[in-house]
């Protein structure tokens, strides 16, 4: 095992066991705390009647609906137990419906790379798909990568996961606090559009709890971008994450309390994209995440517009105490949803994102 394979892995470890300390969480900066969604005390509907499902980047109709408007973000990769919890939620997300994202996929092509086709990783991916052929997945590679590497490889990373699309992840506060950070991002722009261009699956430019300002959306291509995980500030938060695995009082550590709540909370980056893309024809999917830790938040932010809303750490909470604890978490976020969807009147989540005047902020 090579000195960086090594070091992935531990920093992989890591990154799950500092996500379940509370003190990493940018709890309440998501500001979803502000956002009022208006009680319709005559619902003209029978709970019943309330429908989950949501079309998946489905606007070339490549993809099928799938049952709900959720997906578990991508976390774990690339360490020896993220098969077992890698299996666990794709099983489940297949079951209920929902999409799954995979963690960095790095390691994979870094073991492509030096020609190791026999990787442990890339195997335990091939396997699990057999298991979930239904499931839609999202590869994952970061954009420090993205930059260095050819379209070819990356798209055969999509591939060996049958993936419905591919994330580049945004790190830029994460690479720059993490003690073997790899910060360097000129090119970005480029490779995007390279990557938007060249690959034949479709491209989710995510970030990883900073969120997007209004500035930077708007210098993102009209066209060819299938999809936005906004993923704003307000759940875990990648600054202090770092600062939990740098020595203490090192630049890194001290950096991170300075940036400790740094980024564009989830409900800045939902109106940010809404100014943005105000034209349907050329809109990407917007995704988001970031905080979400109810189906009401998870109502407010389609109200807000978005298309799909995931979760991450607490699946990965829920995961991590077995199947059962996870599929009944999993059942109260819908659960969740749907009271939302009756108590404003939605007969599904389409309607509550196109409903005029369902949601204000507090005090207005
Ligand atoms: C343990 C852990 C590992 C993560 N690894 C990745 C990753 O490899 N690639 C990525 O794009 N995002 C990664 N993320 C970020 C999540 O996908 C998500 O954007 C972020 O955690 C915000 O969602 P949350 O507040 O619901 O946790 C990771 C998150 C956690 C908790």
């Amino acid at each position: 095992m090579t000195m960086n394979t090594q070091q992935f892995e531990e920093r992989k470890r890591d990154h799950i066991r500092h996500a379940l300390d509370p003190s990493n969480q940018a709890t309440g900066q998501s500001r979803l705390g502000e956002i009022h969604l208006f009680h319709e005390a005559l619902p003209d509907l029978d709970f019943e009647e309330i429908e989950l499902e949501t079309p998946v980047l489905g606007r070339g109709g490549r993809t099928p609906a799938l049952a709900t408007p959720f997906y578990v973000p991508g976390m774990t990769a690339g360490h020896p137990d993220a098969p077992k919890l890698n299996r666990t939620l794709a099983l489940a997300c297949e079951r209920r419906g929902w999409a799954m994202g995979v963690g960095s996929q790095r390691r994979e092509l870094e073991a492509r790379a030096a020609g190791d086709l026999k990787s442990a990783s890339l195997d335990a991916w091939r396997e699990l798909r057999t298991e979930v052929p239904n499931l839609v997945l999202v590869a994952n590679i970061g954009i420090s990568q993205a930059i260095r590497v050819g379209s070819k490889e990356v798209q055969s990373l999509a591939d060996s996961l049958g993936a419905q699309a591919v994330a580049i992840h945004l790190n830029a506060l994460q690479e720059a606090l993490q003690p073997e950070g790899t910060p360097q991002f000129r090119g970005s722009m480029s490779a995007i559009l390279r990557l938007c261009s060249e690959l034949k699956t479709p491209v989710i430019l995510k970030e990883t709890g900073c969120g997007f300002s209004r500035q930077t959306l708007a210098r993102l291509p009209a066209q060819g971008i299938a999809g936005i995980d906004l993923s704003g500030l307000g759940g875990t938060h990648w600054g202090r994450m770092e600062g939990a695995r740098s020595a203490a009082q090192s630049p890194q550590a001290r950096g991170a309390v300075t940036f400790a709540n740094w980024g564009e909370s989830l409900v800045d980056s939902l109106h940010a994209a809404r100014k943005v893309f105000d034209r349907p024809q050329t809109r990407p999917e917007i995704w988001a995440s970031g905080g979400i830790r109810s189906g009401l938040d998870a109502a407010k932010a389609i109200a807000l517009g978005a298309n799909r809303v995931g979760f991450a750490q607490p699946a990965l909470e829920a995961a991590l105490q077995g199947e059962r604890a996870l599929d009944s978490w999993m059942a109260q976020m819908e659960y969740e949803l749907k009271v939302a969807l009756f108590c404003t009147g939605c007969r599904d989540p389409k309607t509550l994102r196109e409903k005029e005047g369902v949601w204000t902020t507090s005090g207005t």
